[in-house]
């Protein structure tokens, strides 16, 4: 059933290609780019219309929105607010029918998630659910549904959902640029080549990711406390990765927006604070840099992140692990990865269950 992996969180990560894939085929033309996705269950005249959209979502599944907000402004030029679904249903929501409420839930059964989408409706929004289990009570509910098809996730820490919900939203924001023509026919293409190609990528890497990040975590598996820090599409990653090192190493960890280092954090930075940056080649990467050089200034250990041939990284710190590069549109799919095995390999190493994580329970039916 593990088929050869120590757990399923490990065989889950491996997975992972195989999830984009699902998600993808099918649905975008490899010729041109073009994103076909009829089960939006919305009218391309409704997707016209809208002049605002909510992403409700909780844990992983609101990192993804996260990433989300950053990908549809860019793309479709449409204001995006994201929020926790425990708070989206208890305040005061300015709503009406141009506003398109989008639920992001691997199992579609996550209460708080559930009553955000009700209320939603209630005021007259249009529901769109990205979802990964096939008739789960958010599919019901729910206009339309962009189904995820990353197969069943045993591991409570969500891996290969997560990396299957950016797919989707991915497709989502494409889709959205091409019906309101913000988006032009080459960039289209650009684009859905580069989420095409991203999952022959993160195959051709895991294996020795998994092999690199091993042979790290011997310097830092007995911390106390981590910090993951990343900018920009890369900031959602950051909170993701520190969010699975918590859950099944039992770590203190949090994830932070590189350049919110200065304004509090950075005060906790020495020998015993490691970090992870997230640091490839984008538009942020001189600011990006900096931040990296301010923790090494302060005796911080770094674990950076970065882009293959950017040799400046060793410079900075010891530890470099390197990513091929790729369209920086789909660096948070790519980048997911080494922190999902960082956080696994160290929780592995203090002897932690994994796939059974103290306190959690795969599917939160309470609110
Ligand atoms: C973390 C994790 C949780 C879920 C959250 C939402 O690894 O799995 O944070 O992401 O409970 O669950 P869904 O996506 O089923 O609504």
């Amino acid at each position: 059933e593990k088929a050869g992996y120590k757990h399923f969180m490990l065989k889950e990560i491996f997975e992972q290609p195989q999830a984009i894939t699902n998600t993808v085929s099918g649905r975008i033309n490899l010729e041109s780019g073009v994103v076909n996705l009829p089960e939006v269950g919305l009218l391309p005249k409704d997707l016209e219309d809208i002049d605002r959209i909510f992403l409700v979502a909780c844990g992983t599944s609101w990192h993804a929105a996260l990433v989300a907000k950053y990908w549809i402004e860019e793309f479709a030029r449409i204001p995006v607010e994201v929020d926790i679904a425990s708070e989206f249903r208890y305040r005061t929501l300015l709503m009406n029918r141009r506003v398109l409420t989008v639920s992001i839930s691997q199992s579609g059964e996550t209460a708080d998630t559930l009553a955000g989408i009700r209320i939603a409706r209630k005021m007259g929004a249009k529901i769109l659910t990205i979802c990964n289990v096939v008739g789960s009570t958010m599919t019901r509910e729910a206009d339309g549904t962009i189904y995820t098809h990353a197969g069943p996730e045993i591991g409570v820490a969500s891996t290969k959902a997560f990396i299957s919900q950016l797919s989707a939203l991915f497709l989502f924001s494409l889709y959205l640029g091409q019906i309101r023509g913000t988006i032009d026919g080459a960039t289209g293409k650009r684009y859905g080549r580069a989420l095409i190609d991203i999952a022959t990528v993160v195959a051709e890497e895991l294996p020795r990711l998994q092999e690199e990040i091993g042979s790290l975590v011997e310097n830092y598996y007995d911390s106390r406390d981590f910090l993951f820090i990343g900018r920009g599409l890369n900031f959602p990653i950051a909170l993701e990765g520190a969010l699975k090192l918590k859950e099944i190493s039992y770590i203190h960890a949090e994830g932070y927006a590189s350049g919110e280092l200065k304004h509090g954090p950075i005060a906790l930075i020495d020998k015993d604070m490691p970090v992870l940056a997230l640091v490839p080649r984008d538009k942020v990467y001189q600011k990006s840099i900096s931040n990296v050089e301010e923790i090494k200034a302060r005796q911080g250990r770094v674990i950076v992140i970065g882009t293959k041939g950017d040799d400046y990284l060793h410079n900075i710190t010891d530890d470099v692990i390197y990513m091929p590069e790729v369209d920086e549109v789909v660096n948070p799919i790519l980048y997911t990865v080494p922190a999902q095995l960082l956080s696994y390999q160290i929780a592995v190493k203090r002897g932690c269950d994994v796939d059974q994580p103290r306190n959690l329970a795969k599917s939160v039916t309470v609110e």
